[in-house]
C-alpha cells in the first residue's frame, strides 16, 4: 500500500486536528453548495460503492457527492461482485485499484472492510459495518456543531450500543467531548470499543459515561440520540430487541428530563418503537439536518482521501 493512502475505516484512526478540518471543509462546502457553487475538486475520478446491505443515504449522498465534485460513482451489488463467494476480498481489491480511484464498502463483518482495505492501492471508506458507521458520526458532529460548540455539547445517546453509538463514542473520545450513553448493561458497546474510546478520552479529557438507566443518560442533554433497536441483519432477533429496549424509546415522557435537548436519529427509524412519531416529527428533531449533512461531511471525506 502507498504510504499517501489514507483509509476512513474509523474516526479513531484519524487525530482531533483532522476530523475537525474536514469538518470546517463540510461547512465550506455546505455554504458553497447552499449558493450553487460545486467545486470540481474530483474532476474525472471514480468511486466504487459496494453494498452488502440496503441503504438510501449512504448511497445517493456519496454517489451525489461525486457528481457535484466533478466526479462519478458506480453501484455494486453484492449479487454482482460476490466478494468472498465469486471472488476473494483481496482480488476485488486489487482489481479495484487498477480502474478506480476509492471504495465505499457497506459489509456486515467490519474485518471484511478490513481486508479490502489492506489489499487495495486506493482509498477504502466505511459506509457501515456491524461495528461502525464513521461516516455517519461526522454527520453527526456537522449536526451538532450547528447547534452548538461541540464542547460545550452535552450528548445523550440511548438504546442500541451497536455500529452507530461506537462510532458516535470513538469521535467524542477524540475530540474530547461530553456523552452519556444510556443502554441496558447487555447491549453496550462492545468492550474493545470502550477500551480504545477510554484511551483516546484519557488524552482528549472527554467526558464518557455509561448507564442503563435512559433517564439518567438524558437528563438535562443538549441532544438525545437514538438508533434502531433491530439494525440490519438482526431481524430474526427482533421480538426480543423490543421486549428489551422498551424502557429505551425516546418518547415525550423521556424527553421531559432533558427539556431543552434537540432530537437526533441516524434514520432509517422504526417508528414507535426506539422513536415516537410525535417526537420524530416534532419541533425539536434534527434528523433531517443530519441526513442533509451526510452529503456535505462525505464530500469533505472524500476531497481528503482522494485528492490526488
Ligand atoms: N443512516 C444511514 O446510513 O442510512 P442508510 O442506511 O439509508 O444509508
Ligand atoms: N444500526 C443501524 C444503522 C442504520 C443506518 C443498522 O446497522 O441497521
Amino acid at each position: 500500500m502507498s504510504p499517501a493512502i489514507r483509509h476512513f475505516l474509523s474516526v479513531a484512526d484519524w487525530s482531533a486536528e483532522e476530523l475537525l478540518a474536514m469538518l470546517d471543509r463540510a461547512r465550506e462546502l455546505k455554504r458553497l453548495h447552499a449558493r450553487g457553487r460545486r467545486p470540481r475538486t474530483l474532476e474525472g475520478l471514480t468511486l466504487a460503492l459496494y453494498f452488502e446491505k440496503p441503504s438510501l443515504r449512504t448511497h445517493v449522498t456519496f454517489e451525489a457527492g461525486m457528481t457535484q465534485l466533478g466526479g462519478h460513482a458506480i453501484l455494486l451489488h453484492r449479487g454482482q461482485v460476490g466478494v468472498g463467494t465469486r471472488e476473494s476480498a483481496a482480488d476485488v481489491a486489487r482489481n479495484l485499484s487498477r480502474w478506480i480511484d476509492g471504495l465505499v464498502a457497506r459489509t456486515f463483518s467490519h474485518a471484511l472492510v478490513e481486508e479490502l482495505a489492506s489489499h487495495a492501492t486506493i482509498p477504502v471508506i466505511n459506509g457501515l459495518t456491524d461495528l461502525l458507521h464513521p461516516c455517519q458520526a461526522m454527520a453527526d458532529l456537522l449536526t451538532i456543531s450547528e447547534r452548538k460548540p461541540l464542547r460545550e455539547a452535552e450528548i445523550a445517546y440511548v438504546g442500541d450500543g451497536n455500529n452507530v453509538a461506537n462510532s458516535l463514542l470513538l469521535a467524542a473520545a477524540v475530540l474530547g467531548l461530553r456523552l452519556r450513553l444510556g443502554t441496558p448493561a447487555s447491549h453496550r458497546p462492545a468492550v474493545r470499543i470502550r477500551e480504545r474510546a477510554a484511551e483516546l478520552a484519557a488524552r482528549s479529557g472527554a467526558r464518557i459515561t455509561f448507564t442503563d438507566d435512559p433517564v439518567e443518560a438524558v437528563r438535562g442533554a443538549d441532544f438525545v440520540y437514538t438508533d434502531a433497536w433491530t439494525s440490519m441483519g438482526q431481524e430474526h432477533e427482533a421480538g426480543e430487541r423490543r421486549r428489551i429496549f422498551e424502557p429505551y424509546r425516546v418518547d415525550a415522557a423521556l424527553l421531559a428530563h432533558a427539556p431543552d435537548a434537540l432530537v437526533m436519529h441516524c434514520l432509517p427509524a422504526h417508528r414507535g418503537e426506539e422513536i415516537t412519531d410525535e417526537v420524530l416529527d416534532g419541533e425539536r428533531s434534527i434528523v433531517f439536518d443530519q441526513a442533509e449533512n451526510r452529503l456535505h461531511a462525505q464530500k469533505a471525506i472524500l476531497e481528503r482521501v482522494m485528492s490526488v
